[in-house]
This record gives structure tokens, C-alpha cells and sequence, in this order.
């Protein structure tokens, strides 16, 4: 099928890749022309491990091109995907304003029937406002050509978002259109083998469930966080705690990993337009306002133990940091936890030292060049004269580290672990104070 994808961020790129991989006929487009001539070679503009070379194949292969025409992509696919952004104002509403141009863009260009398909992350009713502004474009034009809007919003994580798009647990489509529902289906067909993944339900429902999915999986990491700090207050060990609750199968092992807390470019945005969309209607959502708040306050809880461990004053302490992306396998650093520790050690007179498999780049991006942040070549060299090591992110080579040498490297030996990464009794023999989260010290 011929598939048009508005937007090469990461729900765009992945998209369209993935759906040139099976065969489908893809056209993307971006207003940047540098980024488009890069893809165009096959270079990507983002971390995601296996996404480059499946660009690559699939650009060989003649499957998927790359433009910055809006002409040439209205013509290209019958089905018109928007996968532009959506930033939070400053109220935690989602600006939509770029999603409403390509829907203004296609009801200018279009010349026969389109599908039109909504993949960006959009509050409830955002499908009625991209139907408003095409038919309006089609009147100007005195024009009655027939098209379909359709909610598909999409569920994949970062990191692991080449797998989550090819292997997806549910395919969940809004619409109301038989014609639409079989194009949909014909689409996704080759990622719907063997047993029926497909949801269809109205579009407001569908636009619904993307905010429902994002808001409980972050109400399952507020609750266990909260938890956590219960465990702490009470004697209690959280790790222990949470196989006892997993065990239930209405609970579930999954997404339950106390923490420094979420971050990323979903979860604390998409939380906060939920409660946004909620006001919009007089609805107040206390649940959401309180797994926000829990979130914000749990990405301090490092440096909380740190002045515990040192006092307020760390003018003139060093910090090796391992881990600053929001997660591992990616160099997102959006709302990233080690931002808000690094501003706090840095607020308190500290320096870091920090190391990252991929997020480096993206640090000095940030942050520039400053006295305060020093970005080493390996993990073992961000340990050199720091007076405790502090963890926020998961990354594997983290897992079993050289225990002798790390405590022969830093100062003392002392370490803050913000993903529960070690056995606390271990880290004992060894001779470490180790403060991890909901493990007491
Ligand atoms: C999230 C959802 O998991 C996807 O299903 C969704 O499609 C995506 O948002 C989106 O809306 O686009 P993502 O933000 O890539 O995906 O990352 P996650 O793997 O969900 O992790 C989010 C944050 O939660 C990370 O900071 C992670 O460290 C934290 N987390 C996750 C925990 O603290 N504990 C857990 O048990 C799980």
C-alpha cells in the first residue's frame, strides 16, 4: 500500500520504517531538509538500536524516501499518517498546532479519497478538529472529495521500539468508517499474524486509551515509589515487597521497579495533559495530580540521601554519576532524573562526573561547557577522586561491577543507587554504605 508518514520524530521514523520493511510503499516528510537529506542516506537522527540499518534496507530497497514536498507526499499515500509533535504548553496542554497544519496541508493538496491517520499523542476530540480543518480547506477549494480521519495511537517504548512496532501486544484504531477499518486492517496485516491484535472502537475512545495506557503504567511506578518510601520510614525492604505483590497475577511483576522515578518524553507530559483534558471538562483528576507529584518529589529522593550522607553544604565534593538517560538503550534525556540530580548537586556547590554508554552527546548538548560536569571516556574514570558514586540510570554494564576496584577508585566508599542495581547485604561485606531506594541504608 501506498503510506504517507507526516513527521520523522520517533513515532514518524519508526513508523514508516517499519511499515517499508513489510512492503508497504512509504514517502516521510519533514520541514527540515538536512534532516531528510540525512535520512535519505540512511543516517538516523536518533539512538534506537536495529532502526538505522532497517532505514538503510528499506531506503536501498526503494521502499522508503524521504521529502520535504508536502505536494509529493498528499499525492504519494492514500493513507496520510501525522506523526508531528505535540509539546507541552506551558499550562501541560498539548499544543497541537503542528498537527492541525498537516491536516490544513492535506485538505489543500489532496486530489481523491484519503485516510487520514492520527498517530501523534493528542488529547480527545483532536480528530474532530483535524476533520474541521480539511473540510474547511476542501469548501475553499469547492471541493466534496471524501476522506477518513482515523485515531491509531501507538504504544512502542524507546529502546525497544523496533520490536514493540513489529511484535505489537494490540493494534488500536478509532473509527467509524468501514472503509477506513479495511485499509487499517490491509495495512497492519503483516504484523497481525496468528491471532487477532486489532482494537476497533470509536475515535474518541481510541484517543483516549493512548493517555489511559501512559497513566496507569505511571500510576504503577508513583505507587510503588510511594511505597518505597513507606518501606524506608517502616524498616521494610521494598525488593522484597514487590515479589510478594507480584506474585498475585492481578498485579503482575511488570512495571513495578521502585526507583528515582519516570521520566522521558511520554509519561510526566502525558500525565499532565490528562490533567489538563480533565479540567477542560470539570473533571479534577486527583489521581493523576497526585502520581505527578509523587514523581516529582521522587526524582529528588538521591539527593535527599546524599545531604543525609554529607550534609547541605557539598562545596568542594566530587560525584561520579553513572547513567544519564531517562532509561537505558536510549540517549533520550528528556525529563531524564540524573537533570534533576545533576541541577542539585550542582545548586549545592558539587561537581559531577559522569559517564553514559550514549547520552553524553545529548548531556553536552544541554548542558555546554562548564567547570561543574566532566564527561569521561569509561564508567571506571568517572570513579577517580569522587567522593561517592551515584547511579540513575540501568544500563546492563552496570550491573556487576568491579566491586574491589570501585571502592580502591573513589574517595570513600559510598554509593547512591537510584535503581536498586545491588544486594544491599553484599555491598555490606564489601565494605560500602549503600543507600538504595526503599532498602534502608
Ligand atoms: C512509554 C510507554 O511505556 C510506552 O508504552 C508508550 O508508547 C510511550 O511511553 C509513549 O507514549 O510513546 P517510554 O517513555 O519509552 O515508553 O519508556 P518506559 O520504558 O515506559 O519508561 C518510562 C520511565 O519509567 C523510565 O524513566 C523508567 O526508568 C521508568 N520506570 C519504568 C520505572 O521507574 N519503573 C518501572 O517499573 C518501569
Amino acid at each position: 500500500m501506498k503510506v504517507t508518514v507526516f513527521g520523522t520524530g520517533y513515532v514518524g521514523l519508526v513508523t514508516g520504517t517499519c511499515l517499508a520493511d513489510v512492503g508497504h510503499d512509504v514517502l516521510c516528510v519533514d520541514i527540515d531538509q538536512k534532516k531528510v537529506d540525512n535520512l535519505n542516506n540512511g543516517i538516523i537522527p536518533i539512538y534506537e538500536p536495529g532502526l538505522e540499518s532497517l532505514v538503510r534496507d528499506a531506503v536501498q530497497n526503494g521502499l522508503l524516501h524521504f521529502t520535504t514536498d508536502p505536494k509529493r507526499a498528499v499525492d504519494h499515500g492514500e493513507l496520510q499518517f501525522i506523526a508531528v509533535g505535540t509539546p507541552s504548553g506551558e499550562d501541560g496542554s498539548a499544543d497541537l498546532q503542528y498537527v492541525v497544519a498537516v491536516a490544513k496541508t492535506i485538505g489543500e493538496l489532496m486530489d481523491g479519497y484519503k485516510v487520514v491517520v492520527n498517530k501523534s499523542t493528542v488529547p480527545v476530540g483532536t480528530a474532530e478538529k483535524v476533520q474541521a480543518a480539511i473540510t474547511e480547506q476542501l469548501s475553499a477549494r469547492k471541493s466534496s472529495l471524501a476522506f477518513d480521519v482515523v485515531s491509531n495511537p501507538e504504544f512502542l517504548k524507546e529502546g525497544a521500539a523496533v520490536n514493540d512496532f513489529m511484535k505489537p501486544d494490540r493494534i488500536v484504531v478509532g473509527t467509524d468508517s468501514e472503509q477506513a477499518e479495511k485499509r487499517l486492517r490491509e495495512l497492519y496485516a503483516p504484523f497481525n499474524r496468528n491471532h487477532d491484535r486489532m482494537v476497533f472502537m470509536d475515535v474518541r475512545s481510541a484517543e483516549l486509551t493512548k493517555y489511559a495506557a501512559n497513566a496507569m503504567l505511571a500510576t504503577k511506578i508513583s505507587f510503588i515509589n510511594e511505597m518505597a518510601n513507606l518501606a524506608e520510614r517502616l524498616g521494610a525492604d521494598i525488593e522484597q515487597v514487590r515479589n510478594g505483590i507480584g506474585a498475585d497475577p492481578r498485579i503482575g511483576y511488570h512495571f513495578i521497579y521502585p526507583g528515582c522515578g519516570y521520566g522521558g518524553s511520554c509519561f510526566p507530559k502525558d500525565v499532565k495533559a490528562l490533567i489538563n483534558i480533565a479540567k477542560g471538562v470539570d473533571y479534577s483528576a486527583n489521581l493523576m495530580e497526585a502520581v505527578d507529584r509523587v514523581n516529582q518529589a521522587q526524582k529528588s529522593r538521591l539527593v535527599d540521601y546524599i545531604h543525609q550522607h554529607f550534609g547541605k553544604d557539598l562545596n568542594g565534593k566530587t560525584f561520579a554519576l553513572w547513567g544519564l538517560a531517562f532509561k537505558p538503550n536510549t540517549d533520550d534525556m528528556r525529563e531524564a532524573p540524573s537533570r534533576v540530580l545533576m541541577e542539585a548537586l550542582w545548586a549545592a556547590g558539587a561537581k559531577v562526573q559522569a559517564f553514559d554508554p550514549v547520552a553524553m552527546e545529548e548531556t553536552q548538548h544541554i548542558y555546554g561547557l562548564r567547570d561543574d560536569l566532566k564527561l569521561t571516556g569509561t564508567k571506571e574514570a568517572a570513579l577517580e577522586k569522587a567522593d561517592a558514586l551515584v547511579i540513575c540510570t540501568e544500563w546492563k554494564n552496570f550491573r556487576a561491577p568491579d566491586f574491589e576496584l570501585l571502592k580502591r577508585t573513589l574517595n570513600a566508599p559510598v554509593i547512591f543507587d537510584g535503581r536498586n542495581l545491588y544486594d544491599p547485604a553484599r555491598l555490606e561485606e564489601y565494605g560500602f554504605e549503600y543507600y538504595a531506594v526503599g532498602r534502608g541504608k
